[in-house]
């Protein structure tokens, strides 16, 4: 066959196949079975020696890999903070691949490099942000977070007349970084990569919901940077990030907002008094592979001051075309070769519009909300405000949530994780994904509580 023909032969197959997954998503086991996971071990053999024929490639992969997958982008799947991801995202994904640009440079991927400044532009839109704020397309919170704090170390330093990027911190003046008791890890990690250390900063106390709670908020002296947090992973709480600016922004800190999920709400009309006071922050970093719904790995960063984001990121050499009247992608992340993920970005805005990205977030929320009430209604204790997308029960002792939670996701009707909040072992739903219904909820909540049911009935 002409390698042309073999090409679309390949494509077309990998498009039907991707098509038979997500049409059989919904009512897939949301865990795989043992026996799938068992024989993903068929992957495992030496470097071989000799090619396979493409269509093999593809067919292993589906025939092994397929059903050893968590149905991660269905319906019933509350683990963690997971997105799904929209047909449409999936699509223009695939097309996106087919292309294979390489978005660093705009000179060279001027329509990659085009719809992601359109992505950025109603991003910083949606979320009430300083109109000339910069944006990096990274690839999740996780650098969102590392890329802001960049940024923040760069402007603390050098308004004390230190160039950090140049001399790093080794005989640096100190700087202090003030974070909140429940601050994500991954906020701590990125303060290691920083050279500020994990073990450093001023931990600011929280309340009850895991927020920054103001009256008891570290005093601020010298150069400090403060991360604050919209959405706690576990219970969705937000931190009073506006009394904060206003807290410590007269005494010259740069407060950041780390809103992997939580950053999202600022594009409901129902739900933005929750990101209140927020465009007086210095950086937002949030994930688009969560919320929004396009497919791993997407995240960006936001900063208002430019400069400071492009003096920690921005690099140039004689064979690079960074020099350009247009934005140039790279001068704002960590990587210089990376794929095009805000043209998912742009697909999955463009698709929804402004009233089906609320629609798609309050959904979510009063999915969360009806979680809530179902499981309180069975006698379970709900130990969280529902406020997001965020549920926390407990349905007793530590063995046994731990007992129930396991058996949930055994059976495979929804799968929910575990989670320790403030000392009590508890199950985590989070609803992240665009295609849950009320009626997917309901089907959960019937195994849920049955389960629950059993086990505390046959305690001694
Ligand atoms: C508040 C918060 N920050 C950061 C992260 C890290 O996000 P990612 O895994 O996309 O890098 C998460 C993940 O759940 C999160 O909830």
């Amino acid at each position: 066959m002409a390698e042309e023909n073999l090409t679309r032969e390949l494509f077309i197959d990998a498009a039907e196949r991707g098509i038979n997954y997500r049409e059989s998503i919904a009512d897939r086991a949301v865990a795989p079975t043992a026996d799938a996971v068992k024989g993903a071990r068929k992957f495992v053999e030496p470097m071989p020696d000799k090619g396979t024929d493409d269509r093999e490639v593809l067919a292993m992969l589906d025939a092994i890999g397929s059903p050893a997958t968590v149905t991660m982008a269905g319906p019933r799947y509350f683990g963690f903070v997971i997105g799904g991801s929209l047909p449409v995202t999936v699509a223009t994904n695939w097309l996106t691949t087919a292309w294979d640009q390489n978005v660093g440079m705009h000179e060279v991927t001027p329509a990659t490099s085009t719809l992601e400044r359109v992505a950025m532009d109603w991003m910083i839109d949606l979320f009430g942000l300083p109109s000339d704020s910069a944006a990096a397309f990274v690839t999740g919170a996780t650098v969102a977070n590392f890329a802001s704090l960049a940024a923040a170390r760069h402007r603390v330093y050098s308004d004390i007349g230190w160039n950090v990027e140049a001399d790093g911190l080794i005989g640096a003046p100190p700087v202090t970084v003030i974070i909140g008791e429940e601050a994500h890890p991954t906020v701590v990690k990125s303060l290691g990569m920083l050279g500020f250390g994990r073990n450093r900063a001023v931990r600011a106390p929280v309340d009850k919901q895991g927020r920054i709670d103001i009256s008891r908020f570290p005093t601020v002296n010298g150069p400090t940077i403060v991360c604050t947090q919209a959405g706690n992973v576990n219970t969705g709480a937000f931190d009073p990030v506006g009394d904060i600016c206003e807290l410590v922004k007269p005494k010259g800190a740069w407060v950041h907002v780390d809103g992997a999920f939580g950053l999202w709400a600022a594009a409901s009309p129902d739900r933005e008094h929750l990101c209140a006071g927020f465009a007086a922050a210095d950086s937002w970093a949030t994930d688009a592979h969560k919320w929004l719904n396009v497919p791993y790995d997407s995240g960006v960063a936001f900063v208002r001051d430019t400069s400071a984001l492009k003096s920690a990121m921005a690099i140039t050499a004689e064979y690079l075309m960074t020099d350009t009247e247009f934005r140039n992608p790279s001068d704002f992340t960590p990587e210089l070769s990376r794929r095009a993920r805000g043209v998912d970005i742009w697909a999955a805005l463009k698709s929804l519009g402004r009233e089906g990205l609320a629609e798609m977030i309050d959904r979510c929320c009063s999915n969360a909300r009806r979680f809530a009430a179902g499981l309180g209604s069975a006698g379970y204790e709900v130990l969280n405000d529902v406020v997001l997308n965020q549920v926390l029960v407990s349905f007793g002792d530590d063995a046994t949530n731990r007992r129930i939670i396991d058996a949930v996701q055994e059976e495979g009707t929804c799968w929910c994780g575990v989670t320790v909040w403030q000392g009590h072992t508890a199950m985590r739903i989070s609803v992240c994904n665009y295609s849950t219904t009320a009626a997917d909820v309901d089907l959960s909540l019937a195994a849920i509580i049955a389960i629950a049911n059993q086990t505390t009935a046959n305690q001694p």
